[in-house]
């Protein structure tokens, strides 16, 4: 189109020089200058303490409440390598997802198939799994099973943490020596009981239960989460990421094994 074709016809012209509309500045996506990680020997070197991706992968079913995205777990297995996997609390299945497509043999399960991942008797397998990957329930903030065993169903702090102390020890012990437990978890304010620090419970918990940390804290930033399209009333400080921790079981001589 020429300019003498823009000024004859201006509703022409208006058409062609259209404009999408401009997302409010709120939704546009703020971009954070991370440290440099340092050089080393690592499988996975993009896998560091700040995990920011945010595609989620094509596992598991993102429309699943509490969907996890599948890519930090392919990046914990491609590291700590394991052979057999086991997913206690495996909602739309992503860990499952993850381990096809790696090729590593992979046990899932979820209180909607009855299994009950704090009953000692339901989770009673011994020294059996490289590696356990856990997504429990963030106590209630989301509510998933009707099913009174569910943890989110758990009616006060106290309870929650009751079972989710048994669920880490049932976890323990069906660790190999040197297999490794990675809990996702995230902090969260309840109505009633204030701010629930969970990820300081599941050290706690994990370290009673005869569990060591075996390397950072991997900081997942929660992109996509549905509470950042809400508004609210209130005044707090956004709590943007959740934690991913992972245990070790010592081996017999005290020792983990490396990967
Ligand atoms: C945060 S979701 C996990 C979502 C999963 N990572 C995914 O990507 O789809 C927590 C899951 O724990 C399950 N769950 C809650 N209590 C349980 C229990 N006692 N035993 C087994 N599963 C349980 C819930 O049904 C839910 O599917």
């Amino acid at each position: 189109m020429t300019q003498a074709t823009r000024i004859a016809n201006p509703f022409y012209s208006n058409r062609v020089n259209r404009v999408a509309p401009q997302p409010e500045a709120r939704d546009r996506p703020a971009y954070a200058r991370l440290p440099l990680a340092p050089r080393n020997a690592s499988p996975v070197p993009h896998l560091t303490s700040l995990y920011h991706f945010h595609r989620a992968g094509e596992y598991g079913d993102r429309g699943y409440p509490g969907n996890c995205g599948g890519n930090l777990i392919k990046d914990l297995l491609l590291y700590f390598k394991p052979s057999l996997v086991m997913d206690p609390m495996s909602g739309s299945g992503t860990c499952a997802d993850v381990c096809d497509e790696l090729g590593i043999a992979c046990l899932s399960y979820d209180i909607h198939q009855g299994f009950d991942a704090c009953d000692p008797r339901e989770f009673a397998v011994e020294e059996t799994f490289d590696f356990i990957w856990s997504h429990p329930a963030y106590w209630r903030q989301k509510l998933y099973a009707d099913d009174p065993r569910d943890l989110s169903r758990s009616p006060t702090l106290e309870d929650f943490l009751r079972r989710y102390g048994q669920f880490v020890r049932n976890s323990a012990r069906a660790l190999k020596p040197g297999g490794r437990l990675a809990v996702l978890m995230g902090d969260y304010c309840d109505r009633e009981a204030g701010f629930v620090p969970l990820t300081f419970h599941t050290k706690r918990l994990a370290f009673a239960a005869g569990l060591v940390q075996c390397c950072t804290d991997i900081i997942r930033f929660s992109h996509g989460a549905s509470s950042s399209k809400k508004v609210y009333r209130s005044s707090f400080i956004p709590g943007l990421h959740d934690t991913c921790m992972v245990f070790e079981r010592p081996a017999s001589n005290g020792e983990g094994a490396r990967p």
